[in-house]
Order: structure tokens, then C-alpha cells, then sequence
């Protein structure tokens, strides 16, 4: 048997706020608050600006706040420390965080920590996801690292899941091209993923397949026009439903990889998995019959070939999506193109390959992949 349960509230924009682009009214919900010491979590991009001041504006009134900045990417425990310090100074009541999966992953951190360690924990958990990407804000994990050793370590407890998540345009409107394209494929890849992952199931399914229609339809307008809002709107409820779903139904391969090329090379995660995507659908295609019939039928909902074509040519055309919509948002798709040299790329293929393997996310793959599996997938992208 299996079930489960969703704790987080999320809160999106009406459909007409989208369509004529009025001030956000998900976040107009802050104004609720009443009588709270509230620790506001933000990106260093947010300080300091007129939007985190909007925010402050429907807050201040009936509570009082704390600012709290240090967040870096890959949140150091150190920084997380910090911050349960402030917490606890400020005997806080709520925790809201405003930022990319950086600063919610760090948020989630501090609250875990006053929980577990303190046994003092906020009233109430709100994040407020300002990328389209990493679907933290309805995950129950976080990474943090220790910057000392360069160790990652993962919490896994549903305790770090927030009460709430307000999905609003009015931040995510300022993200960098860069970071639109490369944490928008995170999203595709979330979804494809998860699609085909051991612990699919109908509901995940559902919001995988979603996930991925608005993706394909919604990110190259995001890249190109960053103001639109009704395309922000539909890549930001695409990386929550990519979020619930892959929460629920695991990962694979992709990510197994993608963290170590990121861990080794610096890779951005977004392009990493957008690289190694088109190679993992084939792999999982040609070793999964279950894999193979869920891409064919997305390939299907997307009508990306008529419906008569045959299964070789429908999951050819999935291929080539995933690959042009990479193209058209600005990835590079090799290692090369993104700067690092054959040679150097080869030779860790060894350390790689291992460390994919003990990845939390390769046991999800449909298909249990072997080390010379692997290898190949990584050479396909030298
Ligand atoms: N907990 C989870 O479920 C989960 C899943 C995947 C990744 N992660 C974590 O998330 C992190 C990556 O998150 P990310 O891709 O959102 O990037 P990020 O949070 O690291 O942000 C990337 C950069 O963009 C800036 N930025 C963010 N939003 C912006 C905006 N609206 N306008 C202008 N600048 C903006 C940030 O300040 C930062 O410099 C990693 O630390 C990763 O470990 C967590
Ligand atoms: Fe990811």
C-alpha cells in the first residue's frame, strides 16, 4: 500500500492578474499577519530593493521583522548557524523566505535546526520562490554543505516541507537570463524524470506530464521576454508541479550524473541535466518498455509527430524537443562547448561514474544503470 499527504498550502496568482499584469495578489496574503515577529530569509539579490520593500510594506504594519541576507549558493552550515542564532535572539514567530532554491534550501536548514536542536520552531514556514526551478518550496529536502571539509549533506525529513508557498511573478520577473534557461531545463528534466522514475504513480504522473507541456510552451518566451508575465506564471506553477511530483516519485540518472558534474566542474545544474537529458531518454527508452511508452506518450500529448507515426520516430521526435528547447534557450550541449577540455573530462569519468552510483537520486531510475552505462552516457557528451 502506499499513500501520501501534501502539507504545504500553495497560493498562485489569479489567472487575470497573469493576463494584465497587475502587483501581485498571492503575496497581498502576507497581509494576514498579525501581532508575529517575523524572520524574513532573502536573496542578496532582494536587499535593499524596492521589491523586498513591497514586502516589508504588507508585513509591517502589525508585526515587526529581521532581515537575514548571508545566503550563498550551496548553503554552508556556518551561514545556517548564523541564522539559528538570529532566530533564537528574536524569538521569531514566522519564517518567511524570499529567494532561489539557495535561500528556501537555507530557510529550510535554520528552521530544521531550531526544531531539532532548540526544540523552538516558527508558528509558520512561508517560501517564496523568486527562480523556476528547483521546486524546494514543496520538497522535504534540503542540501547544506560544510565548507571546511566540502562534504554535502542532505536532510530528508518532511519537517522541512513550509506551510506555505506563494507562487508569484512579481519577483521571478527579474531573473537573469542565464538563470531562467538553465533552472527552467531543471524543470523539464525534474518532470521527465520523475515521469518515468520507479515511484511514478498516477497523481505524480499527472503533474509531470503537466509540468512538461508548460515547459515546452512557456520557457523560450521566459528567456526572451523575462517581463511576460503570463509565461512567468506558467513556469512557476511548472516547477512546483516538477517539485511535488519528483518529491514523491524520485529522480534518476540525469541528476545522478548532473551532481557530480556540478560537484567536479561547476556546471550549472540546469545545464548539466539539460546536456545529459536527450541520452538518458534513450538509454531508459531502449532498456525500460515502461519508460519507453510514457515518453511516446508525452511525445503524443505535445503532438510533436502525428499520432500514426511509429514508436521509433514519436520518441525520436522527444529527443530532438528536449534538445532544441536547450538550444533555443542558450545551453551549451557538450563539455567542450562549455569550456572544459576532453582530456580533463575523460579522466574523471572513473570518480563520476562512482559517485553517480552513490547518488540518492540514481536509485530512482527506471532501469538500474551499470558503470559502463554510465560512462557511455558521459561520453556522449564530451
Ligand atoms: N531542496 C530542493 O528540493 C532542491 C532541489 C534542487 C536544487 N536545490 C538547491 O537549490 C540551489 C539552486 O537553486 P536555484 O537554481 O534557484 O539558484 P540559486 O538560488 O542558487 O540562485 C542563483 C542566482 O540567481 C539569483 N537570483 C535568484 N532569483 C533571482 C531573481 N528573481 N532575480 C535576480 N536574481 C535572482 C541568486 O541570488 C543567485 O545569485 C542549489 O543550492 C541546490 O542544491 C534544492
Ligand atoms: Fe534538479
Amino acid at each position: 500500500m502506499e499513500s501520501w499527504t501534501f502539507k504545504t498550502q500553495i497560493f498562485t496568482e489569479s489567472v487575470n492578474h497573469s493576463a494584465t499584469g497587475s502587483k501581485s495578489d498571492a503575496l497581498e496574503r502576507l497581509r494576514l499577519l498579525n501581532g508575529e515577529r517575523i524572520f524574513i530569509v532573502c536573496d542578496p539579490f532582494l536587499e535593499g530593493t524596492p521589491a523586498l520593500q513591497t514586502v516589508i510594506d504588507l508585513i509591517s504594519i502589525n508585526n515587526t521583522y529581521t532581515v537575514y541576507s548571508d545566503v550563498v549558493p550551496d548553503p554552508p552550515i556556518d551561514s545556517i548557524v548564523k541564522g539559528v542564532m538570529v532566530l533564537r535572539k528574536e524569538e521569531s514567530t514566522v519564517l518567511i523566505v524570499i529567494g532561489g532554491g539557495s535561500a528556501i534550501d537555507m530557510a529550510k536548514g535554520i528552521n530544521y535546526f531550531c526544531k531539532t536542536i532548540y526544540q523552538v520552531g516558527v508558528k509558520k514556514f512561508i517560501a517564496i520562490p523568486t527562480t523556476s526551478g528547483t521546486g524546494s518550496e514543496v520538497t522535504s529536502f534540503a542540501v547544506i554543505t560544510d565548507t571546511k571539509t566540502g562534504v554535502k549533506y542532505p536532510l530528508l525529513d518532511d519537517s522541512l516541507l513550509p506551510d506555505e508557498a506563494i507562487l508569484t511573478t512579481f519577483f521571478v520577473k527579474s531573473a537573469p537570463e542565464k538563470v531562467t534557461a538553465y533552472s527552467g531545463m531543471d524543470v523539464l528534466v525534474h518532470a521527465l524524470e520523475s515521469l518515468v522514475a520507479k515511484k511514478a504513480n498516477h497523481f505524480t504522473d499527472a503533474l509531470a506530464e503537466k509540468a512538461i507541456e508548460l515547459v515546452v510552451k512557456n520557457l523560450p518566451t521566459c528567456v526572451v521576454d523575462g517581463k511576460n508575465e503570463v509565461a512567468r506564471a506558467a513556469m512557476h506553477e511548472a516547477s512546483c508541479m516538477a517539485g511535488i511530483a519528483f518529491n514523491q516519485a524520485g529522480l534518476g540518472i540525469t541528476h545522478a550524473l548532473s551532481h557530480q558534474l556540478g560537484g567536479q566542474f561547476h556546471i550549472p545544474h540546469g545545464l548539466a541535466n539539460a546536456m545529459l537529458l536527450p541520452y538518458v531518454i534513450m538509454y531508459n527508452a531502449a532498456n525500460s518498455t515502461v519508460a519507453k511508452s510514457k515518453y511516446i506518450s508525452i511525445a503524443q500529448k505535445l503532438c510533436l509527430t502525428s499520432e500514426t507515426s511509429d514508436e521509433s520516430v514519436q520518441l525520436a521526435a522527444l529527443v530532438k524537443c528536449a534538445q532544441s528547447l536547450a538550444r533555443q534557450v542558450g545551453c551549451s550541449m557538450t563539455m567542450k562547448e562549455f569550456g572544459i577540455d576532453n582530456i580533463t573530462f575523460k579522466n574523471s569519468f572513473s570518480i563520476l561514474v562512482q559517485q553517480a552510483i552513490a547518488d540518492r537520486t540514481y536509485g530512482g531510475n527506471p532501469y538500474e544503470a551499470t558503470k559502463e552505462d554510465l560512462t557511455r552516457i558521459l561520453t556522449c557528451i564530451i
